[in-house]
């Protein structure tokens, strides 16, 4: 909904909305006429600081949050991931150990399953009860570091539902891609461009329905994050038409940009637009996603951002197995989404609030503290300014990294005003954020928006046996010794 309204807060919290509001004198006034007041964005993926394929990704905590907040993002969730065999509750707490110092914004985790025994669904449980986790993200690729097979899919999906929370996963094939991969490098292809040879659209596609599959089999709601393709995609709406609770999150990247920039003649500039899964040099991808978005069948989008400069790449640079997976995103996500969704015409501004924030708040069960502007909750907001227009550049973003997918695009829509916690960060294009101000956002389980229908179906679906008369004829003795 879309209201003429003063919004007023107080200690960090909104306390009133509505017109010619009575405020206390000395209260400070920012003038918003002609522009949008919005729930600060809420980016739902991002891999700040992540120790991953030999080095750190180069924006941590506190240049990923500022840059966030320059780009009218509020609050970030990003993921615990443990080593093989690690605790999953030793990961959450070395990562609140990294975020909670440096962190300009609210920010939650979403913890990685990437192995599994019979102690990892007592660690999850404990991480849903006492620390504020309600999601788990499992891999069906990265074999041999954090993939997990069927049947552990299959106790992990269990696991999730059980305790209330939401299985996310990262969707691709990693047997095929390590089969595919080999095969390139063998015939001489070491650059970018094997990357997404190695893993076409079908490899997104085939993980993607299995994992709807295996989560439905079992009764647990799935999310799916970054999703890269057409096929994915089309998954995701199908599987959602037949009544599964699936969830799709595009990213900044696969709804700005594709994979045609894996064959630049450059190495440095394809490399830099390496992740996965890939983009897709089917130019007409980022379109067809956005309509997706638009239209309901897909709900949220996060970044994935996972940087890494150029030093950094080159770790890959006679084989793209070894390029650093990761692309930006988290302080260019809302005026991607603005320019290539809003402005194009294809959503309108409250549709573009719903898949910046509120959706997400809905899913992750921290609405309406997040993701809403009304009184109660935080003061988490942004004065939109939908006609300033500015050009995306790694020569003026805030991101430590050296590179910019984006780079070159003009987009209408800036966060002129960033108010976090009560506080502002952002005024005129100034940022004033400060380290450890931004706090950790506890997530609840059973989050209404995602398990209130499956409690039902639970009880709609249960199987029931056919009541009959015993079968009284004759049984043939069985001889099965031959
Ligand atoms: O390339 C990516 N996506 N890097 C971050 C790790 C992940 O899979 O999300
Ligand atoms: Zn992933
Ligand atoms: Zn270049
Ligand atoms: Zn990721």
């Amino acid at each position: 909904m879309m209201e003429d309204a003063d919004v007023y807060i107080e200690d960090g919290i909104i306390k009133k909305v509505g017109i010619n509001l009575c405020v206390p004198g000395g209260a400070r006034v920012i003038e918003a006429k002609g522009k949008l007041v919005i729930p600060g964005g809420i980016d739902t993926h991002t891999h700040m600081q992540l120790p991953f394929m030999g080095t750190f990704a180069i924006d941590d905590f506190y240049t990923g949050t500022r840059a966030a907040l320059a780009g009218g993002t509020t609050m970030i969730m990003d993921f615990a991931l443990p080593q093989k065999e690690e605790s999953l509750i030793e990961a959450y707490h070395k990562w609140r150990a990294w975020a909670d110092p440096k962190v300009c914004c609210d920010y939650a985790l979403h913890v990685g399953v990437t192995w599994w025994n019979n102690k990892v669904p007592q660690e999850m449980a404990q991480l849903t009860r006492e620390h504020g986790v309600n999601s788990f993200k499992m891999f069906l690729a990265y074999k041999d570091l954090w993939q997990l097979n069927d049947e552990e899919l299959l106790e992990a999906f269990k696991a999730c539902k059980e305790i209330g929370a939401l299985a996310q996963v990262h969707a691709e094939n990693g047997d095929i891609i390590k089969e595919n991969s080999k095969k390139l490098l063998a015939l001489g292809i070491t650059g970018p461009e094997g990357h997404e040879m190695s893993r076409p659209e079908e490899v997104e596609a085939e993980a993607t329905m299995r994992a709807c599959v295996l989560a439905n089999q079992v009764g647990c709601p799935l999310y799916v994050v970054h999703v890269m393709s057409k096929s994915a995609a089309d998954v995701v709406r199908a599987k959602r038409k037949q009544g599964c609770v699936v969830f799709g999150e595009p990213i900044a990247a696969s709804l700005g940009t594709d994979g045609t920039h894996y064959w630049h003649k450059c190495w440095r500039h394809a490399a830099a637009f390496v992740m996965g899964p890939p983009l897709r040099p089917d130019p007409t991808t980022p379109n067809y996603l956005m309509d997706l978005l638009a239209n309901g069948d897909l709900q949220t989008t996060g970044t994935d951002n996972c940087t890494f400069s150029a030093s950094q790449k080159a770790i890959g640079k006679d084989d793209f197995t070894k390029i650093p997976n990761g692309v930006n995103g988290v302080e260019d996500r809302m005026s991607v989404l603005w320019e290539k969704g809003v402005v194009s015409g294809k959503m309108d501004a409250c549709r573009f609030v719903a898949v910046t924030s509120t959706n997400a708040a809905k899913i992750f069960n921290i609405y309406p503290r997040k993701g809403r502007i009304a009184v109660g909750s935080d003061a988490d907001i942004v004065i939109w300014n939908p006609h300033a227009t500015r050009v995306i550049s790694a020569q003026t973003h805030h991101q430590a990294v050296d590179f910019n997918i984006f780079e070159g695009m003009e987009v209408h829509g800036t966060a002129d005003f960033v108010i976090s916690g009560g506080k502002v960060v952002v005024e005129d294009g100034e940022l004033k954020c400060v380290a450890g101000a931004g706090k950790f956002v506890a997530t609840l389980p059973f989050s209404p928006a995602v398990y209130s229908r499956i409690e039902n179906r639970d009880r709609v679906y249960a199987p029931r046996k056919v009541i009959r008369a015993p079968y009284d004829g004759v049984v043939t003795a069985m001889n099965v010794t031959l």
